[in-house]
């Protein structure tokens, strides 16, 4: 593991890999032992899109690891005035020890790993959000115990997060369905990984087939950023798709519901659904933070 770009750069094993350190970094954290494995190092991030839970869990992150975070806008770097990326990627190389990137698109990633010299991470890109996905793996395993066959439904947006949702769970040998409308599938490159999964996966246009006898169910914005001007068209589009008390009847009893935030109530789910699983999305919330730093250690440590 070089890069942290998309889920289906990660095997089974580097996946389990940051989920023991995950575990282990939060055992570590929640009984006062300091862990300052990163001293010294720079990482930096330039994120070109809003984020909360993503930048605020990689910055206190990287503090608690002894590291230094530089939080850096695209607009204020000379990016943000033409400078490409193949120089940009250059000369951060030589300051720092790690880059975090959030931007459209996923090419744009690719591009600081072609140019650059030092490990780099996609904090979320049009096509991808493996850090989400890897966070909902770790808060998967903690509730059941395992992962192994369990029923996933993700019901929504062809996101994104819904794209890096169906590999992480398809590695991790889970059965997996996904009910969007028609015309919001996820990615081609995603159903064909998935098509190597046939009798583990299914998409469908109907959110009831998908739910049926779930374990798991996931959700996303029905308009990830940069797609908002058109959400009046997606409400209507998506009517059927709010994940409430009615749909979540057919999962099972015991159902847990998770959520990448930010949650818009009434339209991907109901309050009513939100409220009564805000345990386990804000346990997943939590989550993020000790993710990330397995994912900064496995990356630089002894580098
Ligand atoms: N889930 C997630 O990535 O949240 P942010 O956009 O707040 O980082
Ligand atoms: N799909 C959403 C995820 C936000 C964390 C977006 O891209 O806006």
């Amino acid at each position: 593991m070089k890069h942290i770009l998309k889920m289906m750069d990660l095997s089974r094993s580097d996946i389990f890999q940051i989920l023991d350190l995950a575990d282990q970094l939060k055992y570590e954290k929640q009984n006062g032992m300091e862990h300052k494995l990163l001293n010294g190092k720079s990482i930096g991030m330039i994120f070109d899109k809003a984020s909360t839970r993503t930048r605020v869990s990689f910055e206190t992150g990287a503090y608690q690891l002894g590291a230094q975070p530089l939080f850096l806008t695209a607009s204020e770097l000379q990016i943000g005035r033409g400078e490409p990326i193949q120089d940009t990627a250059r000369v951060l190389s030589r300051y720092l020890d790690c880059l975090i990137i959030r931007t459209s698109k996923q090419k744009d990633v690719e591009d600081y790993v072609k140019y650059g010299s030092i490990p780099i991470i996609n904090g979320l890109t049009d096509f991808s959000h493996p850090c989400q996905t890897l966070c909902d793996l770790m808060t998967i395993k903690e509730y059941f115990g395992n992962m192994e066959h369990l029923n996933v439904c993700f019901i929504g947006d062809g996101s994104n997060v819904c794209n890096s949702f169906i590999v992480g769970a398809l590695t991790m040998n889970m059965n997996v369905r996904v009910a969007t409308p028609k015309g919001y599938e996820p990615d081609k490159k995603v159903l064909e990984f998935a098509s190597q999964f046939s009798n583990q996966f299914k998409l469908v246009n109907d959110p009831i087939q998908a739910i049926q006898d779930a374990d798991v169910v996931m959700t996303d914005t029905w308009a990830s950023m940069g797609y908002q001007d058109d959400i009046a068209c997606r409400i209507n589009d998506f009517k059927g798709f709010t994940i409430n008390d009615e749909l979540l009847s057919h999962a099972k009893e015991d159902v847990m519901v998770l959520h990448p935030l930010p949650a818009y109530r009434g339209q991907e789910i109901s309050e009513e659904v939100f409220e009564s699983h805000a345990k386990e999305i804000f346990e997943n919330a939590e989550n993020r933070l000790h993710i990330q730093k397995a994912i900064l250690v496995l990356l630089l440590k002894d580098k």
